[in-house]
């Protein structure tokens, strides 16, 4: 940035405080603490001018919340969508921001061409051009990406998906390694949900198979662990750092993909301060487990949230309100990250 643009951010940002990229909110203490602190954004986010500030002020990595899922970003199968993702690209770059991609080789949102895949050769080829599409247009502009997501069933078995139907179980060695071959600096993760606390039957079976594909030589980078949490349960702190610590002796990266911690409606005190609670441990865990890259949470604001729909009963998950007010939760973070 120039010194004469430099001087009118300075002034701008004296004058609206909250809108400023390094202003009063989260993004200048994390940036401090060297933490990625991201949000999942959708499309409409990068072109309202509050949540732009919003955005910009508190997080420094975004991740698409639907933009980039095969269904929307390309329906069908001779058209690419790829206006959205530009944007939200370029508007990352320009605010300096780390982008994350979200997610290749998944069982939901895909569109019905996918769904229809039966042979192993069809099905390699329309993977392999999706993920190298994609990577090689971001190339050195997206840093990491999901490249599988939920490939573990409940109960720790290798879900049943269209690609391990017309694949074979070694549809993962066969993303990951055109993942490597697209972007070779991209960190490639693997993403689930129910995998966070070591001693659960899905969290030890998404280890097993985790150990294995790095073992077998698959280009794997990191784990995510997407914690989709409910304010009243208390995080097992000790389950979760001993999870955390076998995925760093296997030399992998964690990273916390897409938080929320819904509380049950209607909401209390109590639940709030359950909910605080929650945010708060994670937050700790994250900053002194040398190996979590990241601090992702699945949205900012209750107004635009995927949890009433998901989850019924279930609402008030993140740490902006509908009005786009600043929660107790927002507080909890900020205070901890300026320890
Ligand atoms: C959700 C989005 O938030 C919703 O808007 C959409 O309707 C469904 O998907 N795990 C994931 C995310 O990996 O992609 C999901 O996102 C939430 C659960």
């Amino acid at each position: 940035m120039n010194y004469a643009r430099s001087l009118i951010g300075i002034f701008a940002c004296s004058i609206v405080l909250a809108g400023c990229g390094n202003g009063s909110g989260l993004r200048k203490e994390a940036d401090r603490k060297g933490l990625v602190l991201g949000v999942a954004v959708q499309a409409g986010d990068v072109f309202d001018p509050k949540s732009i500030s919003l955005v910009k002020g508190d997080f420094n990595l975004m991740v698409p919340e639907n933009t980039m899922k095969w269904s929307v970003l390309r329906p069908i199968k001779d058209f690419w969508n790829w206006s959205d993702m530009d944007s939200m690209v370029a508007f990352a770059e320009r605010h300096n921001m780390r982008m994350k991609g979200h997610a290749f080789v998944w069982h939901q949102q895909n569109p019905p061409y996918v769904n229809a895949l039966k042979t192993r050769d069809a099905a390699i080829a329309l993977l392999t051009e999706q993920i190298t599409e994609v990577m090689t247009r971001y190339k050195g502009r997206i840093a990491e990406y999901d490249i599988a997501n939920e490939v573990i069933a409940d109960d720790g078995t290798l879900r049943e998906t269209v690609w391990l139907k017309a694949i074979g179980p070694d549809y993962l060695d066969i993303a990951f390694s055109a993942a490597r071959a697209a972007d070779p600096a991209a960190i490639l993760v693997l993403n689930d949900y129910s995998n966070e606390y070591e001693g659960e039957v899905k969290a030890d079976a998404f280890y097993e198979f985790v150990r294995d594909l790095k073992e077998r030589g698959v280009p794997i980078d990191a784990v995510g662990f997407q914690l989709h949490l409910e304010a009243k349960r208390p995080v097992d702190v000790k389950a979760l750092r001993s999870n955390i610590r076998r995925f760093g002796d296997l030399g992998l990266g964690v990273s916390f993909t897409e938080i929320d911690v819904r509380v049950q409606i209607p909401s209390t005190e109590e639940r709030v301060r359950e909910q605080d609670e929650v945010y708060g441990t994670l937050l700790d865990v994250a900053l002194t487990e040398p190996n979590v890259r990241g601090f992702i949470m699945w949205g900012y604001t209750d107004l635009r949230s995927w949890i009433p729909q998901f989850f019924s009963g279930y609402g008030y998950g993140h740490i902006y309100d509908r009005q786009m007010n600043r929660k107790s939760s927002y507080f909890v973070l900020k205070e901890r990250l300026a320890r």
